[in-house]
């Protein structure tokens, strides 16, 4: 379910996600659940047993990716969570299920990502609607274009009777492969700062303008790049332990062979578990540019796209996740999350806890991005468990 043969490519409300969306449902309904798509396009599954007492867990993941995505960012959490709910249909749980099947997580359609899980948390901002993606086309255009409404997004918000919301993920890093461990419970996630740079120039003749006479909007691009990486490199083996920033997409302008590029749009993604260490350095990386810029007589612009907080998971939620590890009888082991995930949003406004399966190599965002059955094993036991547990003491 792909937009790109031979590659899984799945952007916000982009055609396959209406297969990705058939595909769960005819899953939720053999499950006996309700299923509706809210108007940003998240897919939501309810599950409602006999003895529920009006609260409801929530659980999911999300089900775009990025471009030549692996096949489990995401979607194996929104799987999982399907599992666990048929899992809650022998237990006698009083809680409803449901499962949220998040419509955007990454950013890459529109630049901003949560979208999804932000609808949901209520921290949706309706100024997003006039966003355009690489084609001109609107964001309020694409959800019409979905057959949805964009007036009502507000409807999407999660109400009172949330008891808290968990969120099934691959670990995308090498930390439980190294450590020979299947599962480990998240304990934060590191705050992390989009930005998008643009190096104007000029254009000129690539054979006759003498190198001193230029005004390379690349080649001073190019200059910030390594700039960025050698600093927050070096950054990260000092004091600022866990620092990583990644320019991960150019575009230039005009773009031909024999021409001297006017302009060089740059993102910036930076990341860190404290929130002032992660303002200082955008804040040092801006100046940085704007240096190079004047040095070379290029005028630099920059816009802030996200500044989300580091945020710590729910205490209470995380210690009956941790509980059940123990109950089925995995070793004990908890990490903050340096990628950015819908529970980051979801903690803002209802208890959160996260688990996280071994990502075999270490590897994500990447097409050879795999999980071992073994650990999805893993992460169906502890799902029973700790449903279990939240069938014994929740009243
Ligand atoms: C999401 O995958 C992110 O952390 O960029
Ligand atoms: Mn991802
Ligand atoms: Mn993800």
């Amino acid at each position: 379910m792909s937009e790109e043969p031979g590659r899984t490519t799945r952007r916000f409300l982009t055609p396959p996600v209406r297969q990705v969306h058939q595909h769960l449902c005819n899953r939720m309904e053999r499950l006996g659940m309700s299923a509706h798509i809210d108007a940003v396009g998240n897919l939501r599954g309810l599950w409602t047993p006999a003895n529920a007492t009006g609260k409801r867990l929530i659980l999911g993941s999300h089900i775009d990716t990025v471009p030549d995505a692996g096949a489990f960012d995401g979607i194996l959490g929104v799987v999982l969570a399907l599992d666990w709910v048929q899992i809650a249909t022998d237990l006698s749980l009083p809680l409803a299920i449901e499962v949220i099947a998040f419509s955007e997580e990454e950013g890459v359609r529109y630049g901003v990502p949560f979208i999804g899980s932000r609808a949901v948390a209520g921290t949706f901002d309706n100024k997003i609607l006039a966003f355009e993606d690489s084609d001109g086309i609107r964001m309020d255009e694409a959800i019409r274009a979905f057959g949805l409404d964009p007036t009502k997004v507000g409807e999407a918000v999660i109400g009172e009777d949330a008891y808290g919301f968990v969120e099934i993920h691959i670990e995308q890093g090498p930390v439980l492969e190294t450590e020979d461990l299947q599962v480990a419970v998240v304990d934060g996630i590191v705050g992390q700062s989009r930005l998008g740079f643009r190096f104007s120039g000029h254009a000129n003749h690539a054979g006759t303008t003498p190198m001193h006479l230029r005004h390379d909007a690349l080649t001073a691009a190019a200059e910030w790049i390594v700039c960025v990486e050698s600093s927050v490199r070096e950054a990260s083996t000092g004091n600022d332990p866990g620092l990583v920033a990644t320019v991960g997409k150019v575009a230039i302008k005009p773009d031909a062979e024999n021409v001297i590029p006017s302009q060089a749009e740059v993102s910036l993604d930076l990341r860190h578990m404290s929130n002032r260490t992660r303002t200082w350095w955008c804040g040092e990386l801006i100046h940085k540019a704007r240096d190079i810029g004047q040095k070379r007589g290029i005028d630099v612009e920059y816009v802030v796209n996200l500044d989300e907080g580091a945020i710590l998971m729910d205490k209470d939620l995380s210690l009956r996740l941790a509980q059940a590890v123990k109950d089925a009888r995995f070793p004990m082991k908890s990490m903050p999350s340096g990628a950015g995930h819908d529970a980051m949003i979801m903690a803002g406004c209802v208890p959160t806890a996260m688990l996280f399966l071994r990502s075999p190599g270490g590897l994500s965002h990447h097409p050879d991005e795999a999980v071992r059955e073994q650990d999805v094993e893993a992460a169906l036991r502890v799902g029973e468990r700790f449903l279990q547990r939240l069938a014994t003491e929740v009243r």
